[in-house]
């Protein structure tokens, strides 16, 4: 069997203590920032995954000295600010990195040229190089300017009204940096709320604005100043629910999960599940954080979950492993009004749904989401194959499955895994009992 393929055999509990990596979606803009901001920023606790590493590594071929060891980066400042990369940049597997970086490139003076893996190749960016060339930028790419590779020859932007027609913090991060190198003003609305984690790290830096869910007007041209002191990620609350979900299933756990970051606009999977209380809450450098202590709760878990409307962008990444927890709950879990979940790294709709039935779990999809039917009384089916198509998430997801089934699982396609928490089967390993 390929080193791309898990076997993961059932387990009877977890317990004991999982350190999540670093936020992912925080590191890349603790980076961004850093880089930004006059002088030398030391930031710990980031990410481990090669997603963020490839921020760092585009920041580099831009002239930021930048290093990173093992969860510690240090970035300088660029010594003639930001200059003309002589490659392209690969932004691997991160949507993230692209589409943040096609705002912060949108505003320099030069030109640069970003692309990505096969999957990243596929996923529609003209969601930001359309506003972007609104504001004034050249960019292009293959479909009319829809997929990467992207070229962009930036400078002189303006700031616009922008009516997203997606809730997406990657669209509203990527005006927000392009803005910083804009005249005149920004207005970004969209018809929900999404991850604000651009928004508190740009007023811990000096910028001031309104922002609401759903809406940001700001004055272009703003600068960043990184606060002093302690710059620490919380641990990625999108990997601490894979870990939730074990020790919520199986019966006799207990999970600690030190440190973990509960932005609401993160925190959407506790919310829907009402985990109310946390240990330890604190804020640093704008963002909550807590430790959280999971055990699955006495006399089982009794309703199905109904997932649509606002709440969608806040657990939009969990939707693989919330199928999987809606399969252990009675009665029919419906996600609706969750379209976007098709242009994540996989067609999320498509290959949770397949995760699902390699499980043995009745499952009907939807354009915009997918109801699945659980069956709390018998375990998950083993002997089954899953294909993770490359996609973490999935990969990720169908592990936590196979320890609620009656055989053994086997996943194939778990490289994409190390894009976000590498070491991540050891880790699962280190916690069960069977
Ligand atoms: C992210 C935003 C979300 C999320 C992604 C990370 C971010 O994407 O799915 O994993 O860090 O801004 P969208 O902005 O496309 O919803």
């Amino acid at each position: 069997m390929s080193s791309d393929a898990w076997t993961v055999a059932p387990a009877r509990r977890v317990t004991g203590t999982v350190r999540v990596p670093g936020d992912k979606s925080i590191s890349h803009r603790m980076l961004l920032f850093s880089a930004l901001s006059p002088g030398t920023q030391v930031v710990r606790g980031l990410s481990t995954g090669l997603d963020v590493a490839a921020t760092a590594r585009i920041l580099g071929q831009l002239g930021v000295p930048i290093t990173i060891d093992g969860t510690t980066a240090t970035i300088g400042e660029a010594p003639e600010g930001l200059t003309e990369p002589t490659d392209v940049l690969d932004c691997g597997n991160s949507g993230t990195t692209m589409r943040l970086m096609a705002g912060l490139l949108a505003g320099q003076p030069f030109l640069s040229v970003l692309t990505g893996d096969g999957s990243l190749r596929k996923r529609p960016m003209r969601r930001v190089t359309e506003p972007l060339a609104k504001m004034g930028a050249l960019l292009d790419g293959r479909d009319d300017g829809n997929l990467a590779p992207l070229t962009i020859r930036g400078g002189n932007l303006q700031g616009i009204r922008w009516d997203s027609p997606v809730a997406s913090a990657q669209v509203k991060s990527c005006l927000m940096l392009a803005s910083l190198f804009a005249t005149g003003d920004l207005a970004y609305n969209a018809d929900h709320g999404s991850r604000d984690h651009t928004e508190r790290l740009m007023q811990a830096c000096g910028v001031t604005g309104q922002f609401s869910p759903g809406a940001v007007r700001m004055a272009c041209g703003q600068s960043i100043v990184m606060p002093t002191g302690e710059l620490t990620v919380p641990a990625d609350v999108s990997a601490s629910a894979f870990f939730w979900v074990a020790a919520s299933i199986l019966p006799g756990s207990e999970l600690l999960l030190p440190d973990v970051g509960i932005n609401p606009t993160r925190r959407g999977y506790l919310d829907a599940v009402h985990m109310l209380s946390y240990r330890n809450e604190r804020t640093e450098v704008g963002e909550e954080r807590a430790d959280l202590v999971v055990t699955p709760p006495p006399g089982g878990w009794k309703k199905p979950l109904d997932l649509y409307g606002p709440i969608i962008p806040a657990l939009i990444d969990e939707i693989p492993i919330l199928a999987v927890f809606a399969s252990r709950l009675p009665g029919v879990t419906r996600v609706r009004e969750a379209a976007d979940l098709r242009a994540k790294e996989s067609d999320r709709i498509r290959t949770t749904a397949a995760m699902l039935r390699a499980l043995g779990v009745e499952v009907l999809t939807r354009p915009d989401g997918m109801e699945i039917t659980g069956c709390p009384e018998r375990p998950l089916t083993g002997g089954g194959t899953i294909a993770a198509e490359g996609d973490h998430r999935i990969a990720m997801a169908g592990a936590i499955g196979a320890l609620a089934a009656d055989g053994p699982v086997t996943i194939t396609g778990t490289h994409g895994v190390d894009t976000s928490f590498p070491g991540f089967l050891d880790v699962l390993e280190s916690i069960v009992e069977r």
